[in-house]
C-alpha cells in the first residue's frame, strides 16, 4: 500500500509527522512518500499543486494531507495561491464525496460553547458534494455588468450549477452512509430560491426509492443553519452541495467546541481516499509545537478503515485517542482547568504509547 504524504503549510508538517508516527507503529509495511503542496509547492516549484505532487497522488492508494495556506500567499493571484491545491486534488482525483464527522467525546464534552445537555453524545455526519457547484461551475470570472440597475460596473460572477448524475452519485454515497448508521439522512438545499437546489431536491427523492430502509428529509440551509445549533442531535447523516457543505460542516465542527479534533475524508467512486484534518494550516501557531494532532491521527484511522480496508486497525488507533483523552492529556486547544497540557510532539508519542 502507498501513501502520499502531503504536509503542506503552518501546521501540517508537524501535525503530519505525529500520523506517520502513528501509522509507522502499527506493524504493517506502507510504503510512505513525501511531497510538497500549497504554499510549500509554490517555493518548491512554482505551483501549490506541482505536477510530481499530483503524479505522486494519483498513483498513490491514499493521501495523508496535513493543511494548506498562509496570508503570505494572499497576494498572489488566484491560481497560485495554496487553496488551488487541495481544490485541484479533489477535482483531477475526482474525490466528489466528503465526509465530515462531527462527533462529540464524552470527556471533552464541557469544550462545546453550547450547553452539554444540547450536545452530549453528538454524532453527525455530513456528507459534503466537492466536485461541483458554485466552486467549479462555469462561467466565472469578472466583467463589465451586461444589465440592471449597474450596468457597466465592474462585476464578479459564479455559476451554480449541478446535473442529475452528479447528484446521483454523491446521493447514493450519503443513503449507503446513512443505512450504515441510524438510517436518517437529512438533504439540505435552498430549493425555494435556487434551480440547482430544486433539480438537487428532486434527483434525492428518486434516488431515495432505491433506499426505503432510510428516512429521508429535506431541510432549507438557512433553517440547517439554525437548527443545528438548536437541536443538533436531530441530525444523523446529512447531504448537500459543495458550498453549503462548506459552511455547515465548520458549523457541525464547532458545536463539538473543538476543531482540532476533527477528521474527514474525501473518496473518489473506488473508495480512494485524500485524508485530512476539517481544520486549517494555522499559520499563527506554525512552529511552537502546541497544534492539536488528534485530528491528522483521526483521519489516518479513516484511511485506515475507508481505502486501506484495515477496520481493525482503525479501530485501535481510535481508541489509542479515546485513551489519551481518558488520561487526561490536553492540547492547549481543548485544555481545560485540571487537564495536563501537552505539545504536539507528547500528544503523538502518547497515542503511540498507547497502541
Ligand atoms: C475546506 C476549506 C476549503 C474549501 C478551502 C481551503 C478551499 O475551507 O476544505 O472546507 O472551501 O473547500
Ligand atoms: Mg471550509
Amino acid at each position: 500500500m502507498k501513501i502520499a504524504v502531503l504536509p503542506g503549510d503552518g501546521i501540517g508538517p508537524e501535525i503530519v509527522t505525529e500520523a506517520v508516527n502513528v501509522l509507522n507503529a502499527l506493524g504493517e509495511t506502507f510504503e510512505l512518500e513525501e511531497a510538497p503542496v500549497g504554499g510549500a509547492g509554490y517555493e518548491a516549484a512554482g505551483h501549490p499543486l506541482p505536477d510530481a505532487t499530483l503524479k505522486l497522488a494519483k498513483e498513490a492508494d491514499a493521501i495523508l494531507f496535513g493543511a494548506v495556506g498562509d496570508w503570505k500567499y494572499d497576494s498572489l493571484e488566484r491560481a497560485l495561491r495554496p487553496e488551488q491545491a487541495i481544490l485541484g486534488l479533489r477535482k483531477h482525483l475526482q474525490l466528489f464525496a466528503n465526509f465530515r464527522p462531527a462527533i462529540l467525546y464524552k470527556e471533552l464534552a464541557d469544550a462545546s460553547s453550547l450547553k452539554p445537555e444540547i450536545v452530549a453524545g453528538l454524532d453527525i455526519l455530513i456528507i459534503r458534494e466537492l466536485n461541483g457547484d458554485i466552486y467549479f461551475g462555469q462561467p466565472k470570472g469578472f466583467r463589465r455588468s451586461p444589465d440592471g440597475a449597474f450596468e457597466g460596473a465592474r462585476e464578479g460572477f459564479d455559476t451554480m450549477r449541478y446535473s442529475v448524475p452528479e447528484v446521483e452519485r454523491i446521493a447514493h454515497v450519503a443513503f449507503q452512509a446513512a443505512a450504515k448508521r441510524d438510517k436518517r439522512l437529512c438533504s439540505v438545499d435552498k430549493a425555494n430560491v435556487l434551480e440547482t437546489s430544486q433539480l438537487w431536491r428532486d434527483t434525492m427523492i428518486e434516488v431515495a426509492k432505491q433506499y426505503p430502509e432510510v428516512e429521508l428529509s429535506h431541510m432549507y440551509v438557512d433553517n440547517a443553519a439554525m437548527q443545528l445549533v438548536k437541536a443538533p442531535k436531530n441530525f444523523d447523516v446529512v447531504v448537500t452541495g459543495n458550498m453549503f457543505g462548506d459552511i455547515l460542516s465548520d458549523e457541525a465542527a464547532m458545536l463539538t467546541g473543538s476543531i482540532g479534533m476533527l477528521p474527514s475524508a474525501s473518496l473518489d467512486a473506488n473508495n480512494k481516499g485524500l485524508y485530512e484534518p476539517s481544520h486549517g494550516s494555522a499559520p499563527d501557531i506554525a512552529g511552537k509545537g502546541v497544534a492539536n494532532p488528534l485530528a491528522t491521527i483521526l483521519s489516518a484511522a479513516m484511511m485506515l478503515r475507508y481505502t486501506l480496508g484495515r477496520a481493525e486497525q482503525a479501530d485501535r488507533v481510535e481508541n489509542a485517542v479515546k485513551k489519551v483523552l481518558a488520561q487526561g492529556l490536553r492540547t492547549p486547544d481543548i485544555w481545560q482547568e485540571g487537564a495536563t497540557k501537552v505539545g504536539t510532539r507528547e500528544m503523538g508519542a502518547a497515542v503511540v504509547a498507547a497502541l
